[in-house]
């Protein structure tokens, strides 16, 4: 069985028709399917396992918390960014100590917060980061494990905007930089420097970028042992690029699990990874029911429920996504059509040119490979409401987040009484 298909006409996830399922829980919603993102898991841990390398989860890419529970449950560790996405890693079962915080913006109370907890590791990206990290761990009396992330200066992934290796970039700091504070943190009572870590980009589908990464790495890591200091784990980072197109590569795995090989070897150190995309893209689609259909000049437009504050991907990063009716109109002629939503903003499309049937308002269609940063960087702009999350498996769905009502929408807000027209009267 494929994950989403077409079963008696119509597209289903898993055994569950989308039809059936938006009748019940109303457009647009995102849906995934727990079967593949199981396969996915499996298919990943596998083809690294000769390495030893462990995964943690990136929950950044998809952080409904039966998502995370459910790769938690196959295994995963999780890697975080903030105290909500730590909170949520805890909340669906991830044991602490399978918990990695990455980020180039820690806050105090945040830091506080993981070191609480004994989180796995703490990657650092800056030495403000790292005196606040000595400082709390100091006075928390509590060992704390760090990792450093340094900056290869490598220029790698799908788009400049999720390209984070630079040396331009914000992220991590240089190879001399992370030297000078792991000895610094070798002195220390509480803190305890394990490694170095890495991320240099995302949806990279050339193994050759993560070949020439983990180079530095070792280089790195081979000089700082020669200097006499302990390197026992390696954070490769996440990165690992889908095939959003039928003509595009996803990154090709053997070869990403040989290099994986050849760097354990090479260091004998703990790698973990830290994917996100390439495990819950796939397992997702957005659906949607169109609200009209219009031609403007040449352009035929289908204006669908679901808009950008839904799924941002395509207005930020140009990217694309399949879209596919529900209802499967196999001999129907097709016709290039610009799906787009109700926001107020010509960059609100979902899709240029898709080549759809001739379809009418009322229809479904489903926006695919959704899983992955899709609800995630969702907003209410236009006074719209965050879209309900559904995970299928088999012929068995459940509502994992749903819609909130307008009022639960405006209830964190409030008008002082002398903002009103009256106080100021
Ligand atoms: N680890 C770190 C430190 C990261 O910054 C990221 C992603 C990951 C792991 C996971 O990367 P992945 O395996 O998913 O490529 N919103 C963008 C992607 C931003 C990625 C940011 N960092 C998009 O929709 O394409």
């Amino acid at each position: 069985m494929s994950t989403f298909d077409y079963q008696n006409g119509r597209l289903h996830a898993e055994s569950v028709c989308l039809s059936d399922l938006a009748d019940q829980v109303d457009t647009p919603f995102y849906c995934y399917s727990a079967s593949a993102l199981e396969h996915r898991y499996r298919r990943l841990a596998e083809a690294i396992s000769a390495s030893g390398t462990t995964i943690a989860y990136a929950v950044k890419a998809n952080s409904n918390l039966a998502v995370v529970s459910l790769l938690g449950g196959l295994g995963s560790g999780a890697d975080v960014v903030s105290e909500g996405e730590l909170r949520r890693a805890m909340a669906a079962g991830i044991p602490a100590d399978r918990i990695l915080f990455s980020g180039v913006g820690k806050s105090v109370d945040e830091l506080a917060f993981a070191i609480g907890e004994g989180i796995h590791q703490i990657n650092i990206e800056s030495e403000t980061e790292f005196d606040r990290v000595l400082d709390l761990a100091q006075r928390a009396v509590r060992t704390v494990r760090i990792a450093l992330r340094i900056n290869p200066g490598i220029e790698a992934g799908g788009h400049d905007k999720i390209s984070t290796g630079r040396k331009t970039d914000k992220f991590g700091i240089s190879a001399g930089h992370a030297l000078e504070l792991y000895r610094r943190a070798e002195k220390h009572a509480f803190v305890e420097p394990v490694g170095l870590a890495m991320h240099i980009g995302s949806q990279i589908s050339d193994v050759s970028a993560f070949a020439g990464a983990f180079d530095y790495l070792a280089e790195a890591t081979d000089d700082m042992r020669r200097k006499g200091l302990t390197v026992s784990r390696l954070d490769l980072g996440g990165g690992l690029g889908v095939a959003y197109h039928d003509d595009e590569q996803e990154l090709p795995l053997e070869d990403y699990g040989a290099l994986l090989k050849s760097l354990a070897l090479r260091t004998d150190a703990q790698l973990t990874i830290e994917p996100g995309r390439w495990l819950v893209a796939g397992a997702g689609v957005l659906v949607t029911r169109v609200n009209a259909i219009k031609q403007a000049g040449d352009r035929r437009f289908v204006i669908v429920d679901a808009a950008m504050n839904d799924l941002i991907r395509p207005t930020l990063y140009d990217a694309h996504h399949p879209v596919w009716p529900v209802d499967n109109h196999e001999d129907a002629a097709l016709h290039p059509s610009t799906v787009a939503g109700p926001v107020c903003e010509s960059g609100d499309i979902l899709a240029f040119d898709a080549p759809l049937p001739g379809l009418a308002a009322g229809d479904l269609v489903t926006v695919g490979h959704a899983g992955a940063y899709g609800a995630v960087m969702s907003s209410g702009y236009n006074g719209r409401l965050l879209v309900p999350e559904v995970l299928v498996r088999g012929d068995d769905f459940a509502v994992v987040r749903r819609r909130p009502s307008h009022d639960e929408a405006m209830a964190l807000e409030s008008i002082p009484e002398w903002s009103s027209a009256t106080a100021a009267a």
